[in-house]
């Protein structure tokens, strides 16, 4: 399906080469680069922060969209706004102030994403889909590439029923592999994060294997 965006994940990438690993990706098709900020305390893993993220940025050409497991988020926002984030996507369990952190998303210039855990209910976002130009669905518990896939495709049609005919994207992250994929994607999903499923059996060296991937998803 054309209107599907596949999103590969850098946190599968050789972190010592990002800049050569996004360009390959998006020459192999990708439509979205998708960057997963850990802090070691909202996820039991750390990644990067604001000034790697700005050294990403112009080897992106389509959409920088950044997925921040960090708690909090608010007095992080304008450096990513800074990073060039063009997708800024926060945790619903990050704090009590979802509402107020999405509106200062928007304000600093960005989209602006809602993110789910496994455990949160497709309810938890009933009060802010006028303000979020998307909402994420975990399929796996966040902090890690490479996990097995969660079922929560009960949630995706919850959710595509409540948007409506609003603009707002459902993106599912976690375990997306060419089985999964249709099931997300018939349920409702529009923009699917990969990262083990893309990387797996290629380098920066061998990239048509990404777009092997990625035509795959
Ligand atoms: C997990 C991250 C994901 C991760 C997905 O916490 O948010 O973006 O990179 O990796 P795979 O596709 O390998 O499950
Ligand atoms: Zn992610």
């Amino acid at each position: 399906d054309r209107s599907i965006k596949i999103a590969p994940s850098i946190l599968s990438a050789d972190f010592a080469d990002f800049g050569r690993e996004i360009r390959a990706i998006e020459a192999e098709g990708a439509d979205w680069v998708h960057v997963d900020v850990m802090d070691g305390h909202f996820v039991p893993n750390l990644t990067f922060g604001p000034p790697a993220v700005k050294a990403f940025r112009p080897h992106v050409k389509t959409v920088m969209d950044v997925h921040l497991m960090i708690a909090p988020v608010d007095p992080w926002i304008d450096a990513y706004a800074d990073a060039g984030a063009d997708v800024l996507t926060a945790h619903l369990e990050a704090g009590p102030h979802i509402h107020r952190t999405l509106q200062a998303i928007r304000a600093a210039g960005m989209k602006a994403g809602v993110a789910l855990n496994p455990a949160t209910p497709a309810d938890a976002v009933a009060h802010l889909l006028d303000l979020a130009d998307l909402v994420l669905v975990m399929t796996v518990n966040p902090g890690f590439g490479g996990q097995k896939f969660i079922d929560m495709t009960g949630k995706i049609r919850a959710l595509r029923a409540m948007i409506g005919d609003r603009p707002v994207h459902i993106q599912v992250d976690g375990g997306v592999d060419p089985v999964t994929a249709p099931l997300v994607a018939g349920a409702g999903a529009d923009v699917l994060v990969a990262g083990s499923a893309v990387f797996r059996g290629g380098s920066v060296d061998n990239p048509a294997v990404y777009g092997d991937n990625i035509r795959a998803i």
